[in-house]
């Protein structure tokens, strides 16, 4: 790649559609070595597309994708299908990733604190455990950049934190770049140095502290409070059928 040693990956004005279908319209980011990027938008928004496109496993319509050259990409991605009855121990699902060693994936389950489920079929892991297992998997190979999405479904808060923690921790050491996708701005914060927010195009970018007061990310996410409060709303009409609203608040 041209120009700044410091960039793992850049996209240019990059279009997708699938058949006639824009789903990610003139989106431009990089991604430097020890920063995170984290991307954040509604269902359907084009985030996972949008990974994709970054791994390679998708063309883009139009724009263009600079990886660095010779890097190693660790990637999680947002399902794994795993057959039931495919007898499988969490080392040697993890084996199953060409280039992996013993020794590697001792390394990288105590990283992730799942050493004591090693033997363990991986069909019997919890949820948690799971994500735990794939993070493990992005961790093989010693990435340069780190691909991941949405790390921490179906984990409770804690387990985020701690999840998020891990994957700072590891960027700090190793000096990756990571790329990732959450739904929770306000836990991602610490750890993040850019935030892009996609609705198909980014309708907003830059650190969490000023996206997080910024008005369109307001818009794209929603604010859930006013759903509440319209509930309750509705529930006092149900016992007044001349009601017109406000006079509760
Ligand atoms: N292979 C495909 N063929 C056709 N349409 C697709 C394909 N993959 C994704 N899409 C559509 O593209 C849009 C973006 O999908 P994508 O999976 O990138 O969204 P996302 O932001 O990751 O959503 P989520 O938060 O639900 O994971 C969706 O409307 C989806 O239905
Ligand atoms: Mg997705």
């Amino acid at each position: 790649m041209d120009g700044d040693a410091s960039q793992l990956l850049r996209l240019d004005n990059v279009c997708k559609s699938y058949h006639n279908n824009l789903v990610l319209e003139n989106v431009s980011f990089c991604v430097n070595k020890g920063e995170t990027v984290t991307l954040i938008g509604p269902n359907g928004a084009g985030k996972s597309t949008l990974m994709k496109i970054s791994l390679g496993i998708l063309d883009v319509s139009s724009g263009t994708v600079h990886r660095s050259n010779k890097i190693s990409i660790g990637y999680m991605p947002q399902k794994v299908m795993i057959d039931d009855v495919l007898p499988l121990s969490v080392r040697d699902f993890l084996y199953l990733r060409p280039g992996s060693t013993y020794d590697d994936i001792e390394k990288v389950l105590e990283t992730v604190k799942l050493s004591y489920i090693s033997n363990q079929p991986v069909q019997s892991a919890s949820g948690g455990e799971m994500q735990r297992i794939l993070l493990a998997r992005a961790l093989l190979g010693q990435p340069d950049l780190l691909v991941l999405d949405e790390p921490v479904q179906g984990i409770d808060i804690m387990g985020q934190q701690e999840i998020y923690g891990l994957i700072a921790k590891v960027r700090d050491e190793t000096n990756c770049g990571v790329l990732m996708i959450s739904h929770d701005l306000h836990l991602v914060m610490a750890s993040t140095d850019q935030v892009l927010c996609l609705n198909r195009h980014i309708c907003c970018s830059g650190t969490p502290e000023l996206v997080k007061d910024n008005p369109e990310y307001h818009a794209m996410m929603g604010r859930p409070a006013e759903g509440v409060a319209i509930y309750t709303h509705h529930h006092n009409e149900g016992h007044d059928h001349k009601h017109h609203g406000h006079n509760h608040d």
